[in-house]
């Protein structure tokens, strides 16, 4: 989905992403092994300018999808995306994710209001009733970042996915209308 909106947050404004949008430092961002150690689709290949394309692209045309980038007032180019998916209507639900690849940027409540914005919209404009975001138990920054943003844990999932190969936990966290 490409809405034509810009979402204000505190300190810049999330607006949903087109491939024109795609820089290196996107690119470099997603390869860094610090930004992308939770992030398990990034991670299983080597991303390209023309993937990250691919992937903005299959993400505006997709009817269950909203991929956001997030601008601060001070950078000109997006330094992280925030992303609504599996987006189903009947029951009201999604998944949400989301990943500052600008490590300059972490630390600063960007994630928790990134978060905010677009989980409120989720609830306002598309009248979803649960917004859920899964995170590794030792992404300590991830989790306190969705219960700042007014996520509750809802559940675990011990021992079912890996990490660097090693079973663990991931913590399941929900929004709820
Ligand atoms: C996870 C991520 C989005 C957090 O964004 P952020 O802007 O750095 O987080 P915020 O500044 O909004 O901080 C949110 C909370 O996490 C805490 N926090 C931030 N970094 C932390 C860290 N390394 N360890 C523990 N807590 C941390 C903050 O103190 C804050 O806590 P509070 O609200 O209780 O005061 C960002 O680190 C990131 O993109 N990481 C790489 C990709 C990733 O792991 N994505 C999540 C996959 S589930």
């Amino acid at each position: 989905m490409n809405p034509e909106l810009a979402l204000p947050i505190n300190g810049g404004f999330l607006r949903p992403l087109v491939e024109a949008d795609v820089h290196q430092g996107y690119v470099d961002g997603l390869n860094d092994p610090l930004v992308n150690r939770f992030l398990d689709g990034v991670k299983a290949s080597v991303q390209t300018a023309g993937s990250v394309c691919d992937f903005v692209a299959a993400d505006r045309l997709s009817p269950s999808s909203v991929l956001w980038g997030v601008w601060t007032d001070e950078s000109p180019r997006h330094v992280g995306t925030v992303r609504l998916h599996g987006i189903e209507r009947r029951h009201g639900t999604a998944h949400i994710g989301i990943c500052l690849f600008d490590q300059r940027c972490w630390g600063r409540g960007l994630g928790s209001a990134a978060i905010a914005a677009a989980t409120r919209w989720a609830i306002d404009a598309l009248g979803l009733r649960w917004i859920e975001a899964g995170a590794y138990e030792a992404n300590l920054a991830s989790q306190r970042a969705f219960l700042s943003a007014g996520y509750v844990e809802v559940f675990d999932i011990p021992g079912k996915y890996l990490l660097e190969g090693v079973p663990t936990t991931v913590k399941v966290y929900a929004a709820r209308a």
